[in-house]
């Protein structure tokens, strides 16, 4: 048995997470490690919330609220929600947590034990009506190339001209908006990573099997001329991480903390901490230092591509600076971007459908089968409401849910509720095992490379091959001469529903839940041997017809939803 560590890329704290950031990280993430428990590997799935860094300042000071108490109250919300995906995260931790405090400061200070830790002056912007420096991005004025008025700080989106705030015209703070801006003299901690190049070069070259989209945004970041850049840890604000070396204090560094960045990725780490603290488990170590026995485990991060170069540069830099033996990432399935009806889903302007909007309208299976079944794998992928109501109505009610309904329905109305009894398999039932074994094999194939469209194709096509069996055997007709064939016919498909409900949990969970429980079995091992799972419930064998596994869709809700997340609202906030 092997081990598998899990983590999905940690979502900002600062507001409910679209269904765009959803299919992006932690959904594809709780396919895999679902599929894997269910293939009896032992599995360590983390995630936790971002809770550093401006956004989160800015979206409590918004709220009205204590930053920490926001955090605390936006854990629990996205906590909440994440269970309402089923997302079976085996510890959902904060970034803020002690733990993650005590280990970022102690790998800091190993880096600067390490003589990998710069300090720099640098000029930047203080504010003296907010009381605080202003990230960049925080300030706007006129762009000096093209006279644009709300360029910001780093970059005007108008021209596109990469910019300093000092070189913006009449510039402002975004925050209060004021001018009374004055350039100071601030001291910050750099991360020597370019010195860690041509470590972090060959362990890149080494990963071979990594999909393209993460290596080809490695590697263009580690070569690009402004690639592997020193980079500040450290930032002029008061929520973080406090600036320590170790359990000592960092002279010079007082009232400062580390860049939200640098404290999110090592919080994979304190989530473990965080796991084995709460009870849930034990020797946390056992999964993240590899001489505590994280040597047999595989590392799987999962992310959208905007997060492939800290994950694949900034954070193994962190990781191979300390010299010690901390796991580094054996895989990184990245993503591109979900689309939302002809534009782009955006957090800022409150556009498209947001996590908790989405399992207000559907329960979470029909989100789960079409954001995992349209996957943005190879390139973006684009959500409407048309091809969401189409596929949802075909692949799970009319192909999985027919099934179901009419298997049990039959049975039920012609033999009971239990398993019939008689019959004999013929040639249409050999050639039926012969196609699902062939079609499990490739499915078990992509879920263990985390191929998730092409696993989610080979499941609609396993569902198919069942209605197909059914239309042509056509027990139903059959049963009017052959009674004891249609009995054959129906406890196969009765034992199909079992399987169905073992192959599909990792995409529907609940749908595979009623399935079983409709089955009165607990038996959800995997069908490795068709044959034999075909007959692990017996004649005799009682059941119940469960309700509706689906309901379709119908135009009137497509058209009301598409018109009700069409418009450009407030951003999400706490409710
Ligand atoms: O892009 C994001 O949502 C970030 N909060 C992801 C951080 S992942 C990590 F490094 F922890
Ligand atoms: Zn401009």
């Amino acid at each position: 048995m092997a081990r598998h560590l899990i983590t999905s890329a940690i979502p900002y704290i600062n507001g409910i997470k679209h269904l765009g950031n959803l299919v992006g990280s932690q959904l594809p993430a709780d396919l895999y490690a679902r599929y894997l428990r269910q293939r009896g590997q032992e599995v360590l799935f983390l995630c936790a919330t971002d809770e550093h860094g401006t956004p989160a300042e800015l979206a409590a000071a918004k709220a009205g609220k204590p930053v920490a108490e926001y955090c605390a109250e936006m854990h629990d919300v996205q906590a909440r929600i994440a269970d309402g995906f089923r997302l079976s995260f085996d510890h959902f931790g904060r970034s803020s947590s002690l733990q993650n405090h005590k280990l970022t400061q102690a790998f800091a200070g190993r880096l600067a034990d390490q003589g990998l830790i710069r300090e720099v002056t640098e000029e930047q912007v203080y504010s003296v009506a907010d009381g605080r420096f202003l990230p960049d991005r925080y300030i706007e004025g006129t762009c000096p190339n093209c006279g644009f008025e709300s360029a910001r700080g780093d970059q005007c989106d108008n021209c596109t001209k990469q910019l300093d705030p000092t070189d913006l015209i009449n510039p402002h703070s975004t925050i209060s908006g004021a001018t009374e801006l004055e350039v100071r003299k601030t001291k910050h901690l750099y991360l020597c990573q370019s010195r860690l190049k041509d470590e972090l070069a060959a362990w890149i070259d080494s990963k071979t099997d990594w999909p393209i989209l993460t290596t080809s945004i490695a590697k263009k970041w580690l070569n690009d001329g402004d690639g592997l850049q020193d980079r500040g840890i450290t930032r002029d604000l008061d929520w973080g991480i406090p600036v320590r070396r170790g359990d000592q204090d960092w002279p010079g560094m007082e009232g400062k903390v580390f860049y939200v960045w640098f404290d999110a990725p090592i919080e994979y780490i304190a989530c473990a901490q965080e796991w084995e603290d709460a009870g849930k488990g034990t020797d946390w170590e056992r999964w993240w230092r590899t001489d505590k026995g994280a040597d047999d485990v595989r590392y799987t991060q999962f992310m959208g591509k905007d997060n492939v170069p800290f994950h694949t540069l900034s954070f193994p830099a962190t990781i191979m600076g300390t010299g010690e033996p901390w796991k580094l990432v054996d895989y990184i399935k990245s993503f591109n971007y979900l689309n939302y009806d002809g534009g782009q889903f955006s957090t800022s302007r409150g556009r498209g459908v947001f996590m908790d909007q989405a399992l207000e309208i559907l329960p979470p299976d029909y989100w789960r089968w079409w954001l995992l079944s349209h996957a943005p794998e190879t390139s973006d992928a684009e959500f409407t409401w048309e091809a969401f109501q189409q596929d949802v109505n075909k692949d799970l009610a009319d192909v999985l849910g027919n099934f179901v309904s009419r298997i049990t329905k039959f049975c039920r109305s012609k033999f009971g509720e239990t398993v019939p009894t008689g019959g004999a398999t013929g040639p249409a039932e050999e050639q039926l095992i012969t196609d699902l074994t062939t079609r499990i094999r490739a499915y078990e194939r992509h879920m263990d490379a985390i191929e998730v469209r092409k696993a989610a194709a080979e499941l609609r096509a396993i569902w198919v091959l069942g209605n197909e069996y059914l239309q042509a055997g056509a027990p139903w007709t059959t049963f009017k001469t052959d009674p004891e064939t249609a009995a054959m016919q129906v406890r196969l498909g009765l034992n199909l529903i079992r399987i169905y409900a073992v192959l599909s949990a990792p995409f529907i969970p609940d749908a595979s839940g009623t399935m079983i429980a409709a089955m009165q079995t607990d038996d959800n091992s995997w069908p490795v041997d068709v044959a034999a799972a075909l007959t692990a419930l017996p004649a005799g064998h009682a059941f119940a017809v469960p309700e509706n596994l689906f309901r379709k869709i119908t135009d009137e809700e497509r058209a009301e939803w598409s018109e009700r997340f069409a418009g450009v609202r407030e951003q999400r906030q706490l409710s």
